[in-house]
């Protein structure tokens, strides 16, 4: 197995077909910009640490220079009509398809992934554009009865303005595209920061959306020196709505830090996702649920499965299938065949997994499936782990992990998981398996999270709402109700209509 140790400095070669889709530099005002400093970074390859090309570092102001952009061209782009708009955006979205192969093999080169879901990637986020290229024809407003007779009140719905949009490294594709896509659909334009970890994918995007006529400042995508990019972003009067996927602590700052100029938020944010599997649930179900939900993008996702409860009727027979179908996952380079669990997305992010797994283990924990072999302190690579014997007191329990590891409770009675499974802050998404029509219905109505998964471990689609409750944010992507976020309502009230 290749548990690389750190090869800085050497290059990753990318082999794509259009080798025009590797862009590093900053796109804004319709045009490739390098920083005014001149500076660059590294984006480095999380399977091998090569570096894979050096990108430009933008800072306030390249930031300044973007927002100013996106505001003229706003002012074109929000008379542009729906039906043309939408066209825009679906040409992109093809764009987009007609490249999948190139997409996937740079979002995997730079976020480490495995090649299969990198590709799953790229046709979730390009679902997202072809759901709001339809939307864009759908903004409906209102008629309202009338408070006398001779008024008639009438409400429209406007676009917002500049709208920022600030991306993590776990989906650098889907989660910009479903940020980008609604924005322009409802006739905004856009400021886009994607992790520096990640910037690749977003730039092939930027260029895509060249090739598709997106007109100048419509779109414009920077990274660099964050702390600069996001003090600007919120604080400059121009942009008028913040759009963020990432940890709830960044999440809580970057609010406050809107708030002295009252901008819209969206906030998807961290999850600490309960998923529950009772006596009555089909196992061979759940488990190849947990296994997809728990490992997909070696547990670096928002929505993945936290604690797993399993109730103790099931939890013999459960554990002995979650650990065989765990051993046969195969971790290694994203790029190699048949790889189904990669890296984590740098150094950092590892050691932070194994302090969590040491946590455990230090208070009692027993890790049920972990080939220790595979173990290299020096890699980016976790090796999936289950652990039993469990408790609160742990971090698995209070802490999102972001990593292949997966804690496996033991619990009795259903109103003993319900207390289990809300007793966290955070309310993204949770999971439960049953049979039983009316525990489905009471469980589904009890769980303070945004969304349920029930009897599957797959709740994201671009036609279902995304986004959680309590410390999980606010705000919702995709479906019917994910245009709103991007839109104004505006009521016209219209007097003396009785003479
Ligand atoms: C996330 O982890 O931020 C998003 C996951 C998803 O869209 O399913």
């Amino acid at each position: 197995m290749p548990f690389l140790k750190i090869k800085k400095k050497t290059m990753t070669k990318i082999d794509l077909k259009d080798p025009k889709l590797l862009c590093k530099k900053a796109y804004i005002n319709g045009a490739w910009q390098n920083s005014h400093s001149g500076d660059s970074f590294e984006i480095l390859n999380p399977a091998t640490g090569e570096v894979i090309i050096k990108v430009a570092r933008c800072g306030q102001a390249e930031t300044t220079e973007a927002i100013a952009a996106a505001q003229t061209a706003f002012e074109t782009w929000q008379h542009v009509g729906a039906k043309e708009r939408s066209a825009l955006l679906m040409k992109w979205h093809d764009h987009i398809i007609d490249n999948i192969d190139d997409l996937a093999l740079i979002l995997t080169t730079e976020m480490g992934k495995p090649l299969s879901e990198s590709r799953g990637e790229i046709a979730y986020g390009a679902n997202y554009v072809k759901w709001f290229a339809e939307e864009a024809k759908r903004v409906y407003g209102d008629t309202i009865p009338s408070p006398s007779q001779d008024k008639r009140v009438v409400v429209i719905k406007q676009p917002i303005g500049v709208v920022a949009c600030i991306t993590p490294w776990n989906f650098p594709n889907a989660m910009l595209a479903r940020k980008i896509a609604p924005a322009l659909a409802a006739g905004n334009t856009v400021v886009c920061k994607p992790a520096n970890e990640t910037p690749l994918s977003a730039l092939a995007l930027g260029e895509l959306a060249i090739r598709a006529g997106i007109p100048k400042g419509v779109i414009n995508i920077l990274c660099g020196i964050t702390a600069e990019i996001g003090a600007e972003i919120t604080s400059n009067p121009i942009v008028r709505k913040l759009s963020f996927t990432g940890s709830t602590q960044v999440g809580k700052k970057l609010t406050a830090d809107c708030s002295a100029t009252m901008k819209r938020t969206s906030m998807e944010l961290g999850g600490n996702a309960p998923y529950i599997v009772f006596d009555d649930a089909d196992i061979e179900e759940a488990v190849t649920g947990v296994m997809a939900c728990k490992f997909r993008n070696a547990g670096q996702t928002c929505v993945c499965a936290n604690r797993i409860f399993v109730q103790s009727g099931i939890y013999d027979a459960f554990m002995e299938r979650f650990e065989t179908a765990t051993k046969g996952l195969k971790m290694g380079d994203g790029r190699e065949d048949g790889v189904t669990i990669g890296p984590l997305v740098n150094a950092r992010a590892a050691r932070d997994v194994r302090a969590i797994i040491a946590d455990a283990v230090d208070k009692g924990a027993t890790v049920r499936s972990q080939d220790s072999s595979h173990d290299d302190t020096e890699s980016n690579f976790v090796t999936p782990t289950i652990l039993s014997d469990v408790t609160k007191e742990m971090r698995v329990f209070t802490d999102e992990i972001f990593g292949p590891v997966a804690p496996v409770f033991k619990f009795d009675t259903e109103d003993e998981v319900i207390k289990l499974a809300n007793d966290t802050p955070f309310g993204l998404a949770a999971y439960f398996y049953s049979r039983d029509v009316g525990r489905i219905w009471r469980v589904g109505e009890k769980l303070e999270y945004g969304m349920v998964g029930i009897n599957t471990g797959a709740i994201s689609n671009e036609m279902a709402p995304f986004g959680g409750v309590k410390e999980s944010g606010q705000g919702r992507e995709g479906s019917k109700y994910g245009l709103d976020d991007y839109l104004e309502i505006k009521s016209l009230t219209f007097g003396g209509v009785d003479k």
